[in-house]
């Protein structure tokens, strides 16, 4: 793991223990029972009861264990132990049919002994954290069964262009939107836990819409649904409104963005 991951990875450490108790994931309305997955996910993934489902990039599982709720059998991927630490307690709480692994996603099939899933899922703030997308479309491809599926709902490439900080109706142009570079951040809490005091450094990556497509496609994948949203699943600006479905829009006056995307993929027979 190169300097880099290793700083994600502490972050990711150290984000998983201010996450679990935050609002923001409001684990004891979790574990009342409330799902932690949205309509675009559930519609887009379909019907899981009986499936098994490999879920990468499953931070402290909430996600993971919402589809084991709707009858999955389900595996989930980290790199962060305390992440993977905190959802297999979780699971044990909630005596649900659940497996946590903790690994870059990278090397996930070396971790998974040939077992294959009818289900391989990811989604909103996932791929950012990957330098290359080859290898990581080469692991999905090399976790499904044959005929089975896809799904991942994420923040649009092109949002990453702009100033995400900017209070104006109309945010700003800021970045390229062909970067390929690690960008470096100086994090100071977290989308979750804006006030716990959490600072370090952190490496994310932008990947273009051709990168994210062709990655599937190249790893051997066909793409049978791919849709874009004028709405997200988080806040992005901070002159964002929530709706009542809980997606977050544009303010009015603000400018037609594509916010999110979902794609569907599977593997030949
Ligand atoms: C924003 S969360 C995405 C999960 C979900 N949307 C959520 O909000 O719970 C991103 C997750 O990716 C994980 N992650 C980042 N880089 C990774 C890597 N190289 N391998 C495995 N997991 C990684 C982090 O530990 C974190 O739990």
């Amino acid at each position: 793991m190169d300097d880099r991951m290793t700083a994600n990875r502490d972050l990711w450490n150290a984000w998983a223990d201010a996450h679990v108790g935050s609002e923001f994931y409001d684990t004891e309305g979790f574990l009342a029972g409330r799902d932690s997955l949205d309509s675009v996910e559930l519609e887009g993934v379909g019907d899981v009861s009986g499936q098994s489902l490999l879920h990468l990039q499953c931070h402290f599982g909430q996600d993971t264990l919402s589809w084991a709720r709707h009858g999955a059998k389900v595996v989930g991927v980290d790199f962060s132990e305390r992440a993977v630490a905190l959802a297999s307690d979780l699971a044990g709480q909630l005596e649900l049919d659940a497996r946590f692994i903790c690994t870059d996603v990278y090397d996930t099939l070396a971790h998974l002994d040939g077992e294959r899933f009818d289900v391989v899922f990811t989604s909103y703030g996932a791929i950012s954290w990957l330098p290359d997308l080859k290898p990581w479309a080469e692991v999905i491809a090399g976790a499904l069964k044959p005929g089975g599926r896809f799904f991942i709902a994420e923040h649009h490439p092109y949002l990453w262009v702009f100033d995400d900080v900017s209070e104006e109706i109309v945010p700003p142009f800021l970045y390229s939107y062909f970067d390929s570079k690690a960008l470096r951040w100086d994090e100071d809490g977290s989308y979750a836990a804006p006030n716990s005091g959490i600072k370090a450094v952190s490496y994310s990556w932008q990947h273009t819409f051709e990168e994210i497509v062709g990655a599937l496609v190249a790893a051997g994948l066909r793409i049978t649904s791919l849709r874009e949203y004028p709405y997200l699943a988080f806040q992005w600006f901070p002159t964002m409104v929530r709706g009542e479905d809980g997606f977050w829009r544009m303010p009015e006056g603000g400018p037609d963005l594509p916010l999110m995307f979902s794609l569907t993929a599977v593997a030949d027979e």
